[in-house]
Protein backbone atom coordinates (compact mmCIF):
# COMPACT_ATOMS: atom_id res chain seq x y z
CA UNK A 1 0.00 0.00 0.00
CA UNK A 2 2.80 2.56 0.94
CA UNK A 3 5.11 1.10 -2.20
CA UNK A 4 1.53 2.23 -4.61
CA UNK A 5 1.37 5.59 -2.78
CA UNK A 6 4.95 6.67 -2.89
CA UNK A 7 4.74 5.17 -6.72
CA UNK A 8 1.97 7.54 -7.60
CA UNK A 9 3.70 10.49 -6.04
CA UNK A 10 6.70 9.67 -7.97
CA UNK A 11 4.71 9.66 -11.07
CA UNK A 12 2.76 12.95 -10.29
CA UNK A 13 5.99 14.68 -9.49
CA UNK A 14 7.69 13.41 -12.84
CA UNK A 15 4.43 14.73 -14.43
CA UNK A 16 5.15 17.86 -12.81
CA UNK A 17 8.55 18.13 -13.21
CA UNK A 18 7.86 17.61 -17.28
CA UNK A 19 5.31 20.45 -17.12
CA UNK A 20 7.52 22.79 -15.67
CA UNK A 21 10.08 22.54 -18.15
CA UNK A 22 7.53 23.00 -20.79
CA UNK A 23 6.24 26.11 -19.28
CA UNK A 24 9.91 27.23 -19.29
CA UNK A 25 10.76 26.97 -22.91
CA UNK A 26 9.13 29.95 -24.28
CA UNK A 27 10.44 31.89 -21.40
CA UNK A 28 14.41 30.58 -22.36
CA UNK A 29 13.83 31.60 -25.90
CA UNK A 30 15.26 29.88 -28.47
CA UNK A 31 18.63 31.42 -27.69
CA UNK A 32 19.14 27.68 -26.85
CA UNK A 33 19.29 26.82 -30.47
CA UNK A 34 21.90 29.48 -31.34
CA UNK A 35 25.64 29.24 -30.17
CA UNK A 36 28.21 31.87 -29.35
CA UNK A 37 30.06 33.24 -32.41
CA UNK A 38 33.45 33.42 -31.42
CA UNK A 39 34.74 36.15 -33.70
CA UNK A 40 37.99 36.41 -35.04
CA UNK A 41 40.82 38.84 -33.42
CA UNK A 42 40.25 42.25 -35.06
CA UNK A 43 42.84 43.97 -37.98
CA UNK A 44 43.76 47.19 -35.96
CA UNK A 45 46.49 48.66 -38.09
CA UNK A 46 44.62 48.76 -41.31
CA UNK A 47 41.88 51.92 -42.62
CA UNK A 48 41.90 54.75 -44.94
CA UNK A 49 43.84 58.22 -43.25
CA UNK A 50 41.10 59.73 -41.23
CA UNK A 51 41.03 62.92 -43.17
CA UNK A 52 39.92 60.72 -46.30
CA UNK A 53 37.37 58.95 -43.92
CA UNK A 54 35.84 62.12 -43.07
CA UNK A 55 35.41 62.81 -46.51
CA UNK A 56 33.46 59.91 -47.20
CA UNK A 57 31.24 59.79 -44.33
CA UNK A 58 28.01 59.70 -45.30
CA UNK A 59 24.10 58.02 -44.89
CA UNK A 60 23.49 55.67 -47.37
CA UNK A 61 19.59 53.66 -47.51
CA UNK A 62 20.58 51.15 -50.23
CA UNK A 63 22.45 48.07 -49.13
CA UNK A 64 23.08 44.25 -50.73
CA UNK A 65 21.80 41.46 -48.82
CA UNK A 66 25.56 39.85 -48.96
CA UNK A 67 26.69 39.30 -45.47
CA UNK A 68 29.85 40.52 -43.92
CA UNK A 69 32.26 38.55 -43.43
CA UNK A 70 32.95 37.16 -39.31
CA UNK A 71 36.21 39.33 -39.79
CA UNK A 72 34.81 42.50 -41.14
CA UNK A 73 31.99 42.30 -38.41
CA UNK A 74 34.75 41.92 -35.14
CA UNK A 75 36.60 45.65 -37.00
CA UNK A 76 33.42 46.86 -36.80
CA UNK A 77 32.07 45.75 -33.94
CA UNK A 78 35.83 46.85 -32.60
CA UNK A 79 35.89 50.20 -33.59
CA UNK A 80 32.13 50.67 -32.26
CA UNK A 81 32.56 50.09 -29.01
CA UNK A 82 35.55 47.44 -28.69
CA UNK A 83 38.09 47.36 -26.56
CA UNK A 84 41.39 49.59 -27.19
CA UNK A 85 43.14 49.36 -23.80
CA UNK A 86 43.31 46.15 -22.45
CA UNK A 87 45.14 47.29 -19.02
CA UNK A 88 42.52 49.10 -18.09
CA UNK A 89 39.64 47.61 -20.09
CA UNK A 90 38.74 51.05 -21.80
CA UNK A 91 36.94 51.48 -25.25
CA UNK A 92 36.91 53.45 -28.54
CA UNK A 93 34.27 55.61 -27.64
CA UNK A 94 34.11 57.43 -24.64
CA UNK A 95 31.52 57.22 -22.40
CA UNK A 96 29.95 59.26 -19.28
CA UNK A 97 31.91 58.37 -15.98
CA UNK A 98 33.18 55.40 -17.90
CA UNK A 99 29.41 53.26 -17.24
CA UNK A 100 30.24 51.60 -20.48
CA UNK A 101 26.45 51.13 -20.17
CA UNK A 102 25.82 51.00 -24.34
CA UNK A 103 25.31 47.28 -25.23
CA UNK A 104 25.44 46.85 -28.91
CA UNK A 105 22.71 44.16 -30.24
CA UNK A 106 23.52 42.50 -33.36
CA UNK A 107 20.40 41.26 -35.77
CA UNK A 108 21.70 38.89 -38.18
CA UNK A 109 19.43 36.70 -40.28
CA UNK A 110 20.14 34.03 -38.18
CA UNK A 111 19.06 35.83 -34.87
CA UNK A 112 20.34 38.13 -32.52
CA UNK A 113 23.07 38.39 -30.79
CA UNK A 114 24.97 41.01 -28.04
CA UNK A 115 28.50 41.71 -28.49
CA UNK A 116 30.70 40.78 -25.65
CA UNK A 117 33.64 43.30 -26.23
CA UNK A 118 35.94 41.80 -23.40
CA UNK A 119 35.26 38.09 -25.20
CA UNK A 120 35.57 39.53 -28.72
CA UNK A 121 32.28 37.32 -29.26
CA UNK A 122 28.71 37.34 -29.86
CA UNK A 123 26.04 36.37 -27.46
CA UNK A 124 23.33 34.49 -28.67
CA UNK A 125 19.45 36.40 -27.62
CA UNK A 126 17.49 34.83 -29.86
CA UNK A 127 17.29 32.60 -32.50
CA UNK A 128 14.94 34.48 -34.74
CA UNK A 129 15.28 37.11 -37.27
CA UNK A 130 14.25 40.82 -35.73
CA UNK A 131 15.62 42.48 -38.31
CA UNK A 132 11.93 43.44 -39.72
CA UNK A 133 11.00 44.86 -36.72
CA UNK A 134 14.49 46.87 -36.43
CA UNK A 135 13.20 49.72 -38.01
CA UNK A 136 10.27 51.34 -39.93
CA UNK A 137 11.82 51.87 -43.40
CA UNK A 138 11.83 49.30 -45.98
CA UNK A 139 15.61 48.77 -46.54
CA UNK A 140 16.13 47.52 -43.05
CA UNK A 141 14.66 43.96 -43.01
CA UNK A 142 17.02 43.16 -45.91
CA UNK A 143 20.00 44.59 -44.85
CA UNK A 144 22.66 41.93 -43.49
CA UNK A 145 23.75 43.75 -40.66
CA UNK A 146 20.93 45.65 -37.73
CA UNK A 147 22.56 47.12 -35.04
CA UNK A 148 20.61 47.78 -31.97
CA UNK A 149 22.32 50.39 -29.11
CA UNK A 150 20.44 49.66 -26.06
CA UNK A 151 21.41 51.44 -22.43
CA UNK A 152 21.66 49.14 -19.80
CA UNK A 153 20.68 52.29 -17.00
CA UNK A 154 21.44 49.57 -14.17
CA UNK A 155 25.12 50.83 -14.83
CA UNK A 156 24.32 54.75 -14.41
CA UNK A 157 24.70 54.58 -11.00
CA UNK A 158 22.39 57.48 -8.70
CA UNK A 159 22.30 59.91 -11.80
CA UNK A 160 19.04 61.49 -12.13
CA UNK A 161 16.73 60.95 -15.00
CA UNK A 162 17.44 64.15 -16.44
CA UNK A 163 21.44 63.48 -16.54
CA UNK A 164 20.69 59.53 -17.49
CA UNK A 165 19.12 60.76 -20.49
CA UNK A 166 21.56 63.61 -21.60
CA UNK A 167 24.55 61.10 -21.30
CA UNK A 168 23.28 57.72 -22.68
CA UNK A 169 22.06 59.68 -25.83
CA UNK A 170 25.87 61.52 -25.84
CA UNK A 171 27.52 58.08 -25.34
CA UNK A 172 25.41 56.17 -28.08
CA UNK A 173 26.21 59.20 -30.98
CA UNK A 174 30.33 58.10 -30.26
CA UNK A 175 29.58 54.63 -30.66
CA UNK A 176 27.31 55.37 -34.12
CA UNK A 177 30.17 57.92 -35.31
CA UNK A 178 32.88 55.51 -35.03
CA UNK A 179 30.47 52.92 -37.15
CA UNK A 180 30.02 55.70 -39.64
CA UNK A 181 33.57 56.00 -39.59
CA UNK A 182 34.78 52.50 -39.98
CA UNK A 183 32.02 52.42 -43.25
CA UNK A 184 33.63 55.03 -44.64
CA UNK A 185 36.98 53.62 -44.17
CA UNK A 186 35.57 50.05 -45.63
CA UNK A 187 33.41 51.25 -48.17
CA UNK A 188 30.77 49.90 -46.42
CA UNK A 189 27.01 51.63 -46.32
CA UNK A 190 25.46 52.40 -43.50
CA UNK A 191 22.75 55.09 -41.85
CA UNK A 192 22.02 55.29 -37.87
CA UNK A 193 18.13 55.32 -37.35
CA UNK A 194 16.46 56.69 -34.20
CA UNK A 195 13.21 55.72 -36.83
CA UNK A 196 12.51 52.45 -34.02
CA UNK A 197 9.16 51.32 -32.74
CA UNK A 198 10.60 50.67 -29.30
CA UNK A 199 7.76 49.66 -27.74
CA UNK A 200 7.44 46.18 -30.22
CA UNK A 201 11.60 45.63 -30.22
CA UNK A 202 11.64 46.14 -26.75
CA UNK A 203 9.25 42.96 -26.43
CA UNK A 204 10.28 40.74 -29.25
CA UNK A 205 14.37 41.45 -27.67
CA UNK A 206 12.76 40.60 -23.79
CA UNK A 207 14.64 43.82 -22.89
CA UNK A 208 14.56 43.93 -19.05
CA UNK A 209 12.80 47.52 -17.95
CA UNK A 210 16.02 49.38 -17.50
CA UNK A 211 17.08 48.44 -20.42
CA UNK A 212 16.09 51.17 -23.04
CA UNK A 213 17.09 51.01 -27.12
CA UNK A 214 18.40 54.44 -27.72
CA UNK A 215 19.38 54.57 -31.80
CA UNK A 216 19.62 51.58 -34.64
CA UNK A 217 22.36 51.31 -37.33
CA UNK A 218 21.32 49.21 -40.78
CA UNK A 219 24.94 48.43 -42.32
CA UNK A 220 25.72 46.38 -45.48
CA UNK A 221 28.19 46.45 -48.68
CA UNK A 222 26.75 48.66 -51.36
CA UNK A 223 24.02 47.23 -54.08
CA UNK A 224 26.24 46.04 -57.03
C1 LIG B 1 19.90 60.77 -34.07
C2 LIG B 1 19.69 60.50 -35.54
C3 LIG B 1 18.56 59.82 -35.96
C4 LIG B 1 18.40 59.49 -37.31
N1 LIG B 1 17.32 58.75 -37.67
C5 LIG B 1 17.19 58.35 -38.97
C6 LIG B 1 16.15 57.46 -39.35
O1 LIG B 1 15.34 57.02 -38.54
N2 LIG B 1 16.09 57.08 -40.64
C7 LIG B 1 16.97 57.52 -41.59
O2 LIG B 1 16.86 57.12 -42.75
N3 LIG B 1 17.98 58.36 -41.26
C8 LIG B 1 18.12 58.76 -39.97
N4 LIG B 1 19.18 59.56 -39.59
C9 LIG B 1 20.18 59.94 -40.60
C10 LIG B 1 20.04 61.39 -41.00
O3 LIG B 1 18.88 61.57 -41.79
C11 LIG B 1 21.29 61.83 -41.77
O4 LIG B 1 22.41 61.74 -40.93
C12 LIG B 1 21.15 63.24 -42.29
O5 LIG B 1 20.19 63.30 -43.32
C13 LIG B 1 22.46 63.79 -42.82
O6 LIG B 1 22.98 62.95 -43.83
P1 LIG B 1 24.47 62.38 -43.75
O7 LIG B 1 24.51 61.43 -42.59
O8 LIG B 1 24.70 61.69 -45.05
O9 LIG B 1 25.36 63.53 -43.51
C14 LIG B 1 19.35 59.92 -38.26
C15 LIG B 1 20.49 60.63 -37.84
C16 LIG B 1 20.66 60.89 -36.51
C17 LIG B 1 21.92 61.62 -36.07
Amino acid sequence: MTGEVNMKAHSSFLLRAFLLSLSLIPALGLAQELSPINLPAPQTDGGKPLMQVLKDRHSTREFSSEKLSPQMLSELLWAAFGINRPDTGKRTAPSAMNWQEIEIYVALAEGLYVYDAKGNKLNPILAQDVRGAAGVQAFVKDAPLNLIYVADLSRTGNASAEDRNFYTAADVGFIAENVYLFCASEGLNVVVRGGVDRVTLTKLMKLRPDQKILLAQTVGHPKR
